[in-house]
Parts: structure tokens; sequence; C-alpha cells
């Protein structure tokens, strides 16, 4: 078979160790295109030529090697039409799409025009629909839970209030979970929550507690903005810290690694199997497939 592999969207550790496990099965008796940046490649026929040595040699970094993209282009008929062209081109039999909700609805345009699609949930916010867990999401949160506990050590010292903005753009998963981590005095999650409920979290337990954690999610509120509103209203001393990319980078956990290999396995068995246009998602803690429609 002609299998082709892409990742999509935001990036998240594990996606490389993913990548080596289908590769690792695959490359022997099927021929591999890795397409580079997503559906961008698929555009304009960008076919890496990574051998399985340069693969394994990078199963444990962070990122994705085969890079990734946000494609514009792959959303209008014009550019879905270029893909389908160098799909035929290659005489791709099957194309695993490695990405987050986004890239899942572009998989499913390619389903529509008779392309076998496998996808594997990527994204560190935790949002495919039906899958318990995307490849990305235990990293991140570790990373998010880490960085928080490293800098409350000196907000303790001076005894300040600190406002973590966690990323999660129209997602709370990573936001809630830190927050859970770290035992956060306020979690500013969703359009639920507000600027005076924060105050008076932060009231009630700013005499018991040295540096209380407000957890925000990114998208929500300025954070400079709620910064002033606590320090006026509460006479605190409130720092603010934006975490980042340090989310998205870094070294895959060892339960990431765990689940990237059998989202790996799970897809390879189903290609094996021709059980074709599937997403492979963990549900009842199960590594699972189901029909893309
Ligand atoms: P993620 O996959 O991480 O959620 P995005 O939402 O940015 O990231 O989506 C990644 C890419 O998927 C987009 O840049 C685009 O190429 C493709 N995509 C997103 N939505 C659609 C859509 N409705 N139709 C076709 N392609 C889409
Ligand atoms: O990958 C998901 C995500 O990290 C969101 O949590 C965040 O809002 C967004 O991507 C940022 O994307 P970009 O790096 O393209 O600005
Ligand atoms: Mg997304």
């Amino acid at each position: 078979m002609n299998i082709g592999i892409l990742a999509s969207g935001g990036d998240g550790a594990g996606m490389n160790y993913c990548l080596y496990n289908i590769y690792k099965k695959l490359y022997k008796h099927n021929k591999i295109f890795l397409f580079n940046r997503g559906y961008f490649g698929l555009i304009n026929n960008d076919v890496l030529d990574f051998n399985f040595n340069y693969i394994k040699k990078h199963k444990n970094d962070g990122g994705i090697m085969i890079k990734t993209s946000r494609c514009p282009e792959f959303e209008t008929l014009e550019g879905q039409e270029k893909a389908l062209e160098n799909l035929a081109k290659n005489k791709i039999d099957v194309l695993i799409v490695m990405g987050g909700n986004g890239s899942l609805k572009g998989a499913k345009e390619l389903v529509k025009e008779n392309i076998n699609i496998m996808f594997i949930p990527c994204t560190i916010d935790n949002d495919v629909l039906n899958s318990e867990y995307c490849i990305g999401f235990d990293t991140a949160c570790y990373n998010c839970a880490s960085f928080i506990n490293q800098v409350n050590d000196t907000m303790k010292s001076f005894n300040r209030t600190c406002i973590y903005e966690a990323m999660g753009r129209k997602c709370p998963a990573i936001a809630i979970t830190v927050g859970n981590m770290v035992d956060a005095d306020y979690m500013y999650v969703s359009n639920n929550c507000s600027v005076e409920s924060c105050i008076e979290a932060l009231r009630k337990i700013k005499e018991k507690k040295d540096a209380p954690i407000v957890i925000l999610r990114e998208n929500l509120i300025d954070i400079k903005y709620l910064k002033k509103e606590i320090e006026n209203k509460l006479n605190l001393d409130v720092r603010t810290c934006i975490v980042g990319y340090l989310q998205r980078g870094g070294k895959p956990t060892k339960l990431e690694k765990n689940y990237a290999k059998k989202f790996a396995e799970k897809c390879v068995k189903e290609i094996k199997n021709k059980k074709f246009n599937q997403s492979i998602i963990v549900k009842n803690g199960f590594f699972v497939s189901e029909k893309l429609n």
C-alpha cells in the first residue's frame, strides 16, 4: 500500500513517538509518504524523504518532526482539489491525519471525496469529540503545573498572589486539570466565571494562605485587568504569568509515550485489516476505532 501521513494544527509532545511506532510497523511492506507541514504539504505535494533511522533518532523529541501548520487554503474547495490531485498522483491508498478538532473537520472533507482516512487525535487542548484523550495533553498539563509550582515558591516568599494563564483558546481542559494539580484557589475557566467571584474566593482565603493561586484560561479576560481589579478590591500584591508555549513543547511524559504507542498500534492494526475511515479514540479507557462520518 501507499500510505500518507501528515500532522496538522497545534502540535503536542508524543506525536513523534506515535509517528515512530506507526512507521516502524509499516515501512518495510508499504511505501510511506510523509507530507511536510500538514495539509499545506498535501496541497503542494511536498513529501519528506526521512528514513527509518532519522525517525527513530527523533522519536522522543517534543514537537513534530514532519512539521505542522494551520492551512486556511485547505478550507477552500480549490485547496482541497489540489490535495486530491496529489493524493491521486501519489496513488495514496490511505492517509493518516494526526491533529485536533479542526484537522478532523479537514479529514472528513477528504472522506467525502472517497479518500481512505485514519485519524489520530493530537492536541494539547484534549477536545477531539468522543475521545477521552488526545496526544500532548498529559505533557502540557505536567509542564504547566511544574512551571506554576516553581514560580509559586518565590510567590510564597513574598506572600504574593499570582494569576497564571493556561492555554486553551476555546477549551478549558488544561486550565481545569492544572488547577486541580496545583490546588488553585480560583479557576477562571469559562464564561460562567467572573471577576467578582474570583475576588470573593480570594477574600475568603487571603488570611489563610501565603500565595493564593488563580488559574485563568486564555481568551476569556485580560490578565492585567484581572490583576488590577484584585489589587484594588483586596489590597493584595498580585503578579501575572502567561505560561505560554512551554506547555506545548518539551519531551513527552511516560504516560504520553504509553498512550502515543497505543494509538499507533491500534491505527496500524486497523490499516492491516483494511478497516479505513476510522478515528482512533480512547473510550472508557480503551483504545478503539470509531467510524468517521
Ligand atoms: P487543530 O487541528 O489543532 O484543532 P486547527 O483548528 O487550526 O487546529 O485546524 C488545523 C487545520 O485543519 C486548519 O488550518 C485547516 O487546514 C484544517 N481545517 C480546519 N477546519 C476545517 C474545515 N472546516 N474544513 C477543512 N479543513 C479544515
Ligand atoms: O494547539 C492548541 C493551542 O495551543 C491552543 O491551546 C492555543 O490557543 C492555540 O493552539 C495557539 O495556537 P498558535 O500557536 O497557532 O497561535
Ligand atoms: Mg483545535
